[in-house]
């Protein structure tokens, strides 16, 4: 959370989600206030570092699979968040960024990475925004009208786009989450594509429960759904169209393509929708 106090000068005057989940995800770039939220939230969910890192596996099967099998070469990052740790003490791979994995498909994708942490978007345009096809936008998705207007996306529309809400749902209230799909699904071309990752209070309603109260502490919507809840929000209607495998845990997805080491119990679901018409 910052405070533009005036013109250039930005003030940090709290915690912000995309700090905590690189302090979560083993990385580098974080302050006291995240350190301290995280690890309020690891005392209730001491596998969120295993779900922040099964994420992030999800990201690069769905780019890897819009871009080879649905053919799509232009996506959109929504709530991008910090680049993955190059240093620190992450476990696992290296998670790739969106245009690496698009560019082992596709000889020029476009990219474009939007946060509206104004510290995200510096790094997405110091790490990320540095080969040709790709930008980087600060802004609130919320306003999406807007953000549709961004040059920067306004000239995607010729072509089919995919858009990537990884775990961005949850920081919104209902009636925003349902405004912005909404909104992205009538606006794509044929062939388009919605990703998402949600987390769940299904399975441990509690636990999450008491996850949303500490994050409300600290000035922070949190809102895990249920499956059906999920479902509503991407009310695939035709000529959209849920792809295979559905709506599954995030760990089970696409699951022929890797091993599946679940320390995270299926806290998150995973889906893609696709818009008919495309050219793959
Ligand atoms: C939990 S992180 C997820 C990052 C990344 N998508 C991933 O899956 O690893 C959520 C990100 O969404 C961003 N975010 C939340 N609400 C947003 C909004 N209204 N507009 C733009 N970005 C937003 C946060 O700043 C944060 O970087």
């Amino acid at each position: 959370m910052t405070e533009q106090t005036q013109p250039g000068v930005r003030v940090l005057t709290g915690p912000s989600v995309a700090r905590v989940y690189n302090y979560l995800d083993g990385g580098v770039d974080h302050y006291q206030d995240d350190r301290v939220l995280a690890q309020k939230l690891l005392e209730v969910a001491p596998w969120w570092p295993q779900m922040v890192q099964t994420d992030s596996e999800y990201r690069a099967l769905a780019v890897d699979f819009i871009a080879r099998d649905l053919g799509v070469t232009q996506f959109v990052d929504l709530g991008c968040g910090l680049p993955p740790a190059l240093t620190g003490r992450r476990r696992g791979p290296r998670p790739e960024p969106v245009y690496e994995v698009a560019r082992r498909v596709h000889d020029a994708p476009r990219v474009v990475y939007v946060d509206n942490d104004w510290m995200v978007h510096a790094h997405a345009k110091f790490m990320l925004d540095k080969y040709r096809g790709t930008a980087a936008i600060e802004a609130d998705i919320r306003e999406i009208d807007q953000l549709l207007a961004h040059p920067d996306i306004a000239c995607l529309r010729g072509a089919p786009i995919a858009w990537l809400l990884h775990d961005l749902l949850p920081w919104w209230d209902d009636e925003a989450a349902h405004r912005v799909i909404t909104t992205l699904r009538e606006w794509s071309p044929p062939g388009s594509a919605i990703a998402i990752t949600h987390v769940t209070d299904e399975r441990i309603p509690e636990a999450m429960q008491e996850l949303a109260d500490r994050y409300a502490a600290a000035g922070i919507h949190y809102q895990p759904r249920s499956l059906r809840e999920i479902a509503d929000l991407l009310d695939p209607k035709a000529p959209w169209e849920l792809l295979a495998p559905g709506i599954v845990p995030t760990s089970q997805w696409g699951v022929t393509r890797r091993p599946v080491v679940d320390g995270s119990r299926g806290q998150s679901y995973a889906a893609v929708i696709n818009r008919a018409g495309g050219a793959a």
